[in-house]
């Protein structure tokens, strides 16, 4: 199954879709997870995407569908794969049509934004492996390590508070148009995002089986 998670920065794609990812194992491939790992990296696309993204904006189309369509190709995302935080643009979804990917699904996590500004002020990464926690409702076992890989936790840069406005204003003017393009097309389902992670996560899982 070919699933798209859509929704504001910090309705929980990233939670919900290593929850996914488990149950139906396939692989989640998030745009935002290689952008951050290219700025570590200090990759060409890394160096050009970084300004865009301490300033909650978006990265050009040109280089998130060159990135997208090189991993879409390799081995481990033929059966399926869960796309969290892609398209993000009409363009992009236009693209993803184009290369002739087929999508079953579309989730939409809908969730309150007052809701949404502490989930990002408490969120905790790890830059590692990309696994997502927070101090509060996903806490890790030890604090500021990674449950999965044993790394060192850290703050997003782009969650900082106007940053996070910055990225909700971008979300819905570039984003939420989406809701429409994949309502016509018949993809579309929502869901709330507002019950704990392992309510939410049953939520989902309904939502993708029916
Ligand atoms: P990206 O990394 O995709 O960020 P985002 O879309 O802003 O989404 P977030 O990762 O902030 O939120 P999430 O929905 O994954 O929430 P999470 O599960 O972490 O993109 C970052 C940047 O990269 C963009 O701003 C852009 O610059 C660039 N970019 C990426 N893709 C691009 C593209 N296609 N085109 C152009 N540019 C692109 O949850 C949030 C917190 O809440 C966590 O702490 C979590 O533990 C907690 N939480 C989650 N669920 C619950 C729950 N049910 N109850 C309580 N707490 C919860
Ligand atoms: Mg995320």
């Amino acid at each position: 199954m070919n699933i798209i998670l859509l929704g504001a920065p910090g309705a929980g794609k990233g939670t919900q879709a290593e929850v996914i990812c488990k149950e139906l194992n396939i692989p989640t491939i998030s745009t935002g997870n290689m952008l951050r790992a290219a700025v570590k990296a200090g990759t060409e696309y890394g160096l050009k995407a970084k300004a865009a993204m301490d300033a909650g904006d978006l990265v050009s189309d040109d280089i998130v569908i060159g990135i997208l369509k090189d991993r879409i190709a390799e081995p481990d995302a033929q059966n399926g794969f869960i796309l969290d935080g892609f398209p993000r643009t009409v363009p992009q979804a236009e693209a993803l049509d184009a290369m002739g990917v087929q999508i079953d699904k579309v989730l939409e996590l809908y969730v309150d934004e007052e809701v949404i500004k502490s989930r990002l002020t408490g969120r905790r990464v790890c830059l590692d492996c990309g696994a997502t926690y927070h101090v509060v409702s996903k806490a890790p076992k030890t604090e500021g390590i990674c449950d999965a890989c044993g790394k060192e936790l850290v703050i997003r840069k782009d969650d900082q508070p106007e940053t996070v406005i910055s990225r909700l204003e971008t979300y819905h003017k570039s984003t939420a148009p989406l809701k429409d393009y994949y309502q016509a097309q018949g993809k579309l389902i929502t869901v709330e995002g507002v019950d704990t992670v392992d309510g939410t996560s049953e939520l989902v899982m309904a939502a993708l089986k029916a």
